[in-house]
């Protein structure tokens, strides 16, 4: 048993709660309905995104967009699109031919509510919106802006980001690995995209290059932070609270912090990336505190 983390800020919790209503409410409007042939694939779209989830990507792209005050529709169209992407990698993850996994955030997931090839269309189309979302003219007025934020999600997203990150996932499994490949392929399957939810507020809200530099040193630190708590609480927290089940991946033989270092020493690095992350924010003084306060409860939640 490793050493016990500190009690979760609740304020966190009931922020992070609040900005899942609203970006419920984005997505709600965003996604595609029919009444064609095609309904199985909005349905499933649907069903895997407005289904909870701690909304933890487009809460950092939305503190970040209110550090640099960008406009509200503005603010929820782009960490909608980052939670679209987000929730097609969690739907493509749970696929039997990736980690093959019958439960996501309490509920059955989308290749069983529905079947795998809906499953995989419902990822496709979900990853090919949120590039639709950012690039409509209804974001921004700026061209440049458009770009920078397409251009930022498909580097986060693809080959030398979050799908190079799940390739190097499954080909280590059952391999001894070092902390040195670990951290590679945590920085790529989840850092990248953490990264770029936090940036995605500073490239809308047209952020100078010290503040969005100091905005990537946050999420990068944060993304790292983050994987090393959901491999420790794959190995110790419980599928009740999870809302998916735990014990797999000693299973499975990925290669984790917790694997390879053992829980103390994967806590004991994930708080010391999170204090990072927090002095990454220096230059913003209070206006940070929620971004500081998010990086406290990355490493100290449950779920
Ligand atoms: C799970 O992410 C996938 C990982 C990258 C570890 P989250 O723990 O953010 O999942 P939800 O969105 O809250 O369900
Ligand atoms: C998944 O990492 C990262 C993604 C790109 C989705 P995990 O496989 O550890 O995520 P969970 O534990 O299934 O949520
Ligand atoms: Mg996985
Ligand atoms: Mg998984
Ligand atoms: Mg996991």
């Amino acid at each position: 048993m490793s050493v016990a983390p500190a009690p979760v800020d609740e304020s966190v919790v009931a922020n992070l709660a609040a900005t899942a209503h609203r970006i419920e409410t984005t997505l709600k409007d965003l996604l595609p309905t029919s009444d064609g042939l095609d309904r199985p694939l909005f349905d499933a779209m649907r069903y895997a995104t407005l289904n909870g989830g701690k909304r933890l990507r487009p809460y950092l792209s939305l503190a970040v967009s209110d550090l640099f005050g960008v406009p509200e529709e503005r603010a929820l169209r782009v960490a909608a699109a980052v939670e679209m992407l987000h929730c097609y990698s969690l739907v493509h993850d749970d696929l039997p031919a990736m980690d093959d996994d019958d439960l996501r955030r309490g509920q059955p997931t989308c290749h069983v509510a529905f079947d795998e090839a809906t499953a995989i269309l419902a990822g496709d189309a979900l990853l090919t919106l949120a590039f639709d979302v950012l690039a409509d003219p209804v974001t921004h007025d700026s061209a440049a802006v458009r770009i920078d934020l397409v251009r930022g999600l498909s580097g986060a997203a693809g080959a030398h980001g979050m799908v190079a990150g799940q390739m190097i996932d499954l080909a280590v499994e059952h391999r001894a690995v070092d902390v040195a490949t670990i951290e590679h392929l945590q920085a790529l399957k989840t850092g990248a995209l953490i990264t770029f939810s936090a940036e995605s507020g500073a490239i809308v809200g047209e952020a100078n290059n010290r503040d969005r530099a100091a905005i990537v040193a946050y999420g990068r630190d944060l993304g790292f932070a983050f994987q090393i708590i959901d491999d420790l609480l794959d190995a110790e927290g419980n599928e009740e609270e999870m809302g998916k089940a735990v014990g797999k991946d000693a299973e499975a033989g990925k290669a984790t912090m917790v694997a390879v270092a053992g829980p103390d020493i994967a806590r004991k690095r994930a708080e010391q990336l999170a204090r990072q992350a927090i002095e990454s924010l220096a230059g913003f003084g209070q206006p940070a505190d929620t971004l500081r306060d998010v990086a406290r409860f990355v490493v100290n939640r449950r779920t």
